[in-house]
């Protein structure tokens, strides 16, 4: 019989509001994995529309479910092929499986991996925990599917949130110039990480963009989807790259790249090292603790963050 463990969880699909927070079976540990005891897990648009059930003909889904994809903490036990971490280790991780069942709105979760890089040192636990998808997601668009450099411009399309917060700054120290849309109420914010706000709810973003770049830019990330996405062929010079991660058929019909972000343990590490370095802020607009774990992933859902907002285990 497997021990119990506080987590946040649900039998059924429906909205964050209806997390409970109970007792689930504590996870089991394969070869390849770690059992990490939590201290905060990152909230990410993903989480509640598993809740909602939209990802189930993507994601296998069991119950009762966990939610929670991000997280940091420490190793409690490593599996019997694992090298590279030892028990008390402080790491990170994008713990994605290809099932849903015990994820890391709990106290303990059992992580691939090829899922962990080392807490950057300098971040606090939540700050740490709300790194990696998001943090994964920026990287690995802006370098793998539009290949950014220095010298080069990029518009942000949601520059305020999650993935954009951090798109902004990567793009940054990656040596580009960066434009991102924003309303007024993330303005300052979105400047002070080092980009040009163009704001999405005064008039066409085209013509605001092209008042700074009359020829258009590099490169667009588009973190909405719909009618922003429709609309970034226009703000693109001859040549440039679009790249979107939310609509897989529309990004591919306007000849940009659909981006599905994926554990990369290199990358999560050169994230933390960024991190650590100073050359990315995690902005936490607000901490849950784990009781309450449901509000925080309804505060996310209204789809105004600014930053990231995280749970905090223990
Ligand atoms: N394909 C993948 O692998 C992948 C990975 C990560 C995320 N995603 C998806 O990407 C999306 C963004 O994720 P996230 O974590 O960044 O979400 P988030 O933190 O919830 O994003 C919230 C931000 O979006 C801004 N926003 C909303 N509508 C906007 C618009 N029309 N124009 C400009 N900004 C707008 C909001 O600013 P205002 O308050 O100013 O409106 C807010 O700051 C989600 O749908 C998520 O599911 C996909």
């Amino acid at each position: 019989m497997t021990e119990p463990m506080h987590a946040a969880l649900t039998e059924r699909y429906g909205k964050p509001e209806e997390l409970r927070w109970g007792d689930a079976p504590q996870p089991k540990v394969g070869p390849d994995s770690l059992l990490v005891r939590v201290r905060a897990a990152g909230c990410n648009p993903v989480d509640y529309k598993i809740l909602a059930g939209n990802l189930d003909s993507l994601i296998p889904t069991f119950f009762p479910l966990v939610p929670g994809w991000d997280l940091a903490g420490t190793v409690e036990q490593v599996g019997p092929a694992v090298t590279s971490f030892q028990v008390g280790d402080e790491v990170i991780g994008y713990a994605r499986q290809d099932f849903v069942h015990l994820g890391t709105f709990a106290e303990l979760a059992s992580v691939p991996v090829r899922a962990l890089a080392r807490k950057p040192a300098g971040l606090s636990w939540a700050e740490a925990g709300a790194l990696p998808l998001a943090g994964l997601t920026a990287y690995q668009a802006l370098t793998e599917a539009l290949g950014v450099g220095p010298g080069q411009t990029v518009v942000v399309l949601a520059a305020g949130g999650g993935v954009g917060s951090f798109a902004v700054q990567i793009a940054r120290s990656l040596g580009a110039g960066v434009l991102g849309t924003t309303s007024p109420r993330h303005r300052d914010w979105v400047a002070s990480l080092g980009a040009t706000p163009v704001d999405y709810t005064a008039g066409d973003v085209a013509d605001q963009v092209r008042q700074h770049c009359p020829d258009g830019v590099d490169a667009v990330l588009d973190l909405v989807g719909g009618e922003a996405l429709r609309q970034a062929p226009g703000l693109l010079s001859p040549g440039g790259r679009l790249a979107s991660v939310m609509d897989p058929p529309a990004v591919k019909e306007l000849g940009g790249r659909y981006v599905f972000v994926r554990p990369e343990p290199s990358q999560l590490g050169e994230l933390a090292a960024m991190a650590e370095k100073g050359d990315i802020r995690v902005g936490l607009q607000q901490t849950y603790p784990l009781d309450r774990a449901g509000e925080a992933l309804a505060k996310l859902a209204e789809g105004h963050t600014q930053g990231k907002i995280a749970v905090e285990v223990g």
